[in-house]
């Protein structure tokens, strides 16, 4: 399909594309990894060889790729009405008909949604949302947002503001004032049990809202499971148990289901798995499996009630509710149905992964294996000896994917510990590949 030839890609990759979260002069130096084509599980690189993907792109292409059914759904609404807003008074079929889609997998309270075209962006309207609605009910000082160290909530200026990852905020001397942080639920290395740390990340949360004032404090925004920040999940309970403190305190609880969404954890949503009642719900990456972007914002009756009511809501972006978008969720929602894809992870391939990651833990290298459904994480130990022997400390994690890419599979470097989501599609065979090369990328290290 392609015209140009690998060593031209490359020339011109180097001299025109900036690429996101990459060390360029590195990347450079070894060349640029180019896939040209993917199928299911497998994608293909510029040799024609072949890597399982073990991180369904970047935890989100749930459904595979390749998937026909999606493109065809995308031109014939192409053909149809490529674009038209939704702003005003109009909209295209396709995104009333997601939006009522959403409703009907949604925690029951939550049935209004309003699109956008990341994760970042469902973020960013969840907080403008919130200070229209807290401004609606006259308590504009509530302002505040609190998230957790080790969160990943995007990379616009506010939501990279909610991340708690030093290496998002410090170079761009963020977070902005009126983002406060307290402790993520990651008990690894604290000397304490989950459920010891958890306990304290609740007392130190409540600590955090009493010394900033309930009054002053917006909102709080958890990602259910915390993906980007290291695949930490939490305790049983806990996440209620942080709800139950918001809404002592009248602040809002938004559950950032950008990577927990549509049957990652072998539910539809974790908030209904974990019934957690969010306030606000986000979400995107699987709710096309990642084949066109589309970020979704899902409020509470009680909030949209207050923003209906309160007048013009000047909110929303070009291609908020895209027609071709949202054509493309639609269809990825019919084959999550259709192929059982999420009772597949809760009862199939979940708890198959969930065994192989935990043998995992047999390994000299891994000091720890944690995950829920289809989403995990190894934590390494430095070699005793050998040329990483000394690796500086949040190294091991980018060696282990580059050693792992080598024999075939592709997983994600985060600090000291690699991460596994692979499409909700795999098969017992691509997944004992997928472990058996980790394995063996391991035994490298
Ligand atoms: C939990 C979570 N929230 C938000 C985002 C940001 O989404 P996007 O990259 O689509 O802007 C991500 C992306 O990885 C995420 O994992």
């Amino acid at each position: 399909m392609s015209a140009f030839d690998l060593a031209t890609l490359r020339r011109l990759d180097q001299a025109h594309h900036l690429h996101p979260f990459t060390d360029h002069r590195a990347m450079h130096q070894d060349g640029t990894h180019v896939v040209r084509r993917a199928k299911g599980c497998t994608l293909y690189d510029e040799d024609g060889r072949e890597l399982l993907d073990g991180l369904a792109g970047l935890w989100c292409v749930n459904v595979g790729y390749g998937r026909d059914e999606i493109a065809e759904a995308v031109a014939a609404q192409m053909r149809e009405v490529a674009y038209y807003p939704s702003f005003f008074d109009t909209t295209t079929e396709p995104a009333i008909r997601l939006a009522a889609r959403l409703a009907s997998r949604a925690p029951a309270h939550l049935q209004h949604t309003i699109f956008s075209n990341s994760g970042s962006e469902a973020n960013e309207t969840a907080l403008k949302l919130i200070r229209a609605y807290w401004k609606l009910r006259g308590r504009s000082a509530k302002s505040k947002l609190l998230s957790r160290s080790f969160a990943y909530h995007g990379v616009g200026i506010a939501t990279t503001s909610l991340t708690g990852l030093p290496t998002c905020t410090d170079p761009f001397d963020l977070p902005l004032p009126g983002f406060v942080h307290v402790p993520g639920p990651h008990a690894y290395g604290s000397g304490k049990s989950a459920e010891e740390y958890a306990a304290w990340c609740l007392a130190e949360t409540e600590q955090a809202i009493a010394r900033e004032g309930a009054d002053t404090i917006a909102a709080m925004f958890v990602e259910p499971v915390q993906g980007a920040g290291g695949v930490i999940v939490p305790p049983p309970g806990h996440l209620a148990a942080l709800r139950a403190l918001c809404r002592r305190h009248e602040i809002l609880f938004v559950a950032d289901e950008v990577i927990t969404g549509f049957g990652r954890l072998g539910a539809w949503f974790a908030s209904v798995l974990w019934e957690l009642e969010p306030d606000l719900l986000t979400t995107a990456k699987g709710i096309t499996s990642g084949y066109l972007p589309l970020g979704a914002t899902l409020v509470s009756d009680e909030i949209a009630a207050a923003l209906e009511a309160g007048g013009y809501l000047a909110h929303g972006f070009t291609y908020t509710g895209h027609p071709a978008t949202c054509a493309a969720a639609l269809a990825n929602l019919d084959i999550l149905e259709r192929e059982k894809l999420v009772e597949r992870v809760r009862d199939d391939v979940g708890p198959r992964f969930q065994a192989a990651l935990r043998k995992m833990a047999e390994h000299p290298l891994v000091a720890e294996a944690r995950g829920f459904g289809l989403i995990g994480a190894l934590e390494l130990r430095r070699p005793p000896r050998g040329p990483r022997a000394d690796a500086p400390p949040n190294a091991l994690g980018l060696a282990a994917h580059v050693l792992a890419r080598e024999e075939g599979v592709i997983v994600r470097g985060i600090r000291d510990a690699v991460a596994l989501s692979p499409p909700l599609v795999v098969t017992h065979d691509e997944m004992d590949r997928m472990f058996a090369a980790l394995t063996r990328a391991l035994d490298r290290l």
